[in-house]
């Protein structure tokens, strides 16, 4: 990429210029809707100058109503770090004209370097903004385009709103083990602090002393659901509580693994109610693509859009362009491994639960089996080291001696439930004969 690209001022293709060169009062409003209206913002305007638009020194949530503007801009002024709110976002030569001889972003016109054909055109740059995964995402969930981020993984997501909405050294999230560790990781790297609210032994969200955690510096609160390693879905109603209960950040809800849940249980379904509610998802777990590296986050689109602005100009490649718009044309497979994925947890939780030597089996929303075992470590490396790769997960709160197995293929499944047997049989052997 050129630098010189940033910013250069050329007449943008897609924003549609009237004959003044100026750019149409309803441009915002124009078939391509939020998309024309983010190309706006990062040639004339940053995010501040629409805060303040609306928001004039003083004016409330209800004053900005009334005038009009969206309230959620008030919140994300509070919210987002003033460097990122001030941003004026690396523009892409895409961005402007993306057919006809295309001599503006220093690729290599002669071609790719791996044998021909190369239908996918690699010499060039990708889509930026990728409408085309999102139209397709939009068929098939409840959301609408301009409410998606894509990254690479959700992983990316998690990092970015962190970046966005705290302050190193000053600003904190708040997470509630035990829980996916990618979101303490991301805060330690940029120097943000972690409060952490514990699950109860049960593995339910405490609100009373979560809304007694946070003040005005706690910026993100993560919730998984279902959690990993819980496999416990958080009910939508802990979330309204959250922000019922006063929170004034912003709640990210982190559903890798809802598609192993009923769809009406997403937090997809509070998006309307909430501006402050961002929801990840991915294609790693139920899509079967964690090969692909793509996750997603949606939200409010002026959250989005300051998500947008801050990652890497082509951050999806063409290769992942093309296939999740595979995977997403046709979701009949999706469909069938989904099915036989929650055929096969429900019948190796059944096992499980029928073996005298396991001791506590949780239930699972998910596409894994959290379930409690003595001599859970020796199995666990016992396994590994003789084929079977499970996970131990007994030095996570509330998770002592527990074992986590994915829900693998039937056969995985009759052969992991087997090891487990024989080598906790093994184990069982030495100690009687230790004493
Ligand atoms: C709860 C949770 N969130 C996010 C991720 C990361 O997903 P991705 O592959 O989309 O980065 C994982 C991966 O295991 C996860 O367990």
């Amino acid at each position: 990429m050129d630098q010189c690209d940033a910013l250069n001022g050329t007449p943008s293709k897609r924003t549609k210029l009237d004959v003044n060169g100026k750019y149409p009062d309803n441009a915002a409003k124009s078939a391509e809707g939020v998309y024309v209206r983010e190309l706006i913002f990062q040639e004339e305007h940053t995010i501040l100058d629409e805060v303040a638009q609306i928001s004039e020194e003083g004016k409330t949530e209800s004053d900005a109503k009334i005038l009009g503007g969206d309230p959620s801009c008030l919140y994300l002024r509070e919210l987002a770090r003033p460097n990122v709110l001030k941003l004026k976002p690396y523009r892409c030569a895409r961005d402007d004209y993306d057919s006809g001889i295309l001599l503006d972003a220093n690729e290599n016109s002669v071609g790719s370097c791996i044998p021909q054909p190369d239908p996918l055109h690699l010499n060039r740059y990708p889509d930026p903004y990728m409408l085309s995964i999102k139209k397709l995402i939009c068929k098939i969930r409840p959301i609408r385009h301009e409410q998606i981020f894509l990254g690479v993984g959700s992983d990316e997501a998690i990092d970015l709103s962190i970046r966005i909405f705290c302050k190193p050294g000053i600003d904190k999230i708040l997470v509630t083990p035990p829980t996916y560790g990618m979101y303490m990781v991301c805060a330690n790297i940029n120097d943000v602090g972690v409060i952490t609210v514990p699950l109860s032994p049960e593995f339910d969200v405490r609100i009373p002393e979560t809304l007694a955690a946070v003040d005005e510096t706690t910026k993100l609160l993560f919730l998984c659901s279902p959690g990993n390693p819980t496999s416990k879905l958080i009910p939508n109603e802990v979330v309204r509580e959250i922000f019922q209960g006063g929170y004034r950040g912003i709640v990210v809800v982190d559903e890798a693994y809802v598609d192993f849940s009923p769809p009406e249980k997403s937090a997809l379904n509070l998006l309307d109610e909430f501006p402050r509610l961002v929801v990840l998802r991915t294609f790693s777990k139920a899509f079967g693509l964690a090969g692909i590296r793509l996750g997603m986050a949606v939200g409010h689109p002026d959250v989005i859009r300051l998500m947008n602005n801050c990652k890497y100009p082509y951050n999806i490649s063409k290769l992942t362009e093309d296939l999740a718009i595979r995977a997403l044309s046709d979701t009949s497979i999706f469909e069938a491994n989904l099915s036989l994925l929650l055929q096969e947890r429900e019948r190796v939780v059944g096992i499980l639960k029928s073996l005298p030597m396991v001791k506590k089996v949780h239930d699972s929303d998910a596409n894994f089996i959290l379930f409690q075992i003595d001599f859970a470590y020796q199995i666990y490396k016992h396994m590994a080291e003789n084929g079977c790769v499970i996970r131990y997960r007994g030095m996570e709160l509330f998770c002592e001696g527990c074992l986590r197995a994915t829900v693998g293929t039937p056969k995985e499944n009759d052969t992991m439930l087997q090891k487990l047997q024989e080598t906790y049989n093994l184990f069982l052997n030495d100690s009687i004969s230790a004493k």
